[in-house]
């Protein structure tokens, strides 16, 4: 079974990018990379992560191969972007921490970790 599968599915991913982008709210640095109308940009992100973890493949049916690299290619993701972007991750992780067992958080929290850290550009 996937992991996608195993945490029930699509609208796992939702509550976990939902609580990401309140988490990123009060973030100066990154917030403002962000359009204001948030709705295309969690569709994205919730396409993805179940795409990734698993599931159908719909983000590429509606996007493309994800080139996660060259999609941030436009944004100037520092050190302290990176941070500010993990940050609000890790909050959205611990807000369905008690959906998750041991093995699954571990997983998601270093795929996060190392994502974020790949995609830093400056
Ligand atoms: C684990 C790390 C990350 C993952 C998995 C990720 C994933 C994604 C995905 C799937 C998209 C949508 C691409 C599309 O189809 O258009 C996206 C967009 C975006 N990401 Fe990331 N990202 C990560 C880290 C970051 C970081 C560190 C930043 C900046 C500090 C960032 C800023 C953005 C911005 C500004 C957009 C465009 C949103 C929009 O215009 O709708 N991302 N990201």
């Amino acid at each position: 079974m996937s992991l996608y599968e195993e945490v029930g599915g699509q609208p796992f991913f939702e509550r976990l990018v939902d609580a990401f982008y309140d988490a990123l709210e009060s973030d100066a640095t990154v917030r403002p990379m962000y359009p204001e109308d948030l709705s295309e940009a969690k569709l994205h992100m919730v396409l993805f992560l179940s795409q990734y973890w698993g599931g159908p493949p719909s983000y590429m049916e509606q996007r493309g191969h994800p080139r996660l690299r060259m999609r941030h290619a436009p944004f100037r993701i520092t050190k302290k972007a990176r941070d500010g972007w993990l940050a609000a991750m890790n909050a959205a992780l611990a807000s369905v921490r008690g959906e998750l067992n041991d093995e699954q958080f571990a997983e998601m929290e270093s795929y996060f970790s190392m994502a974020a850290q790949q995609l830093r550009n400056v």
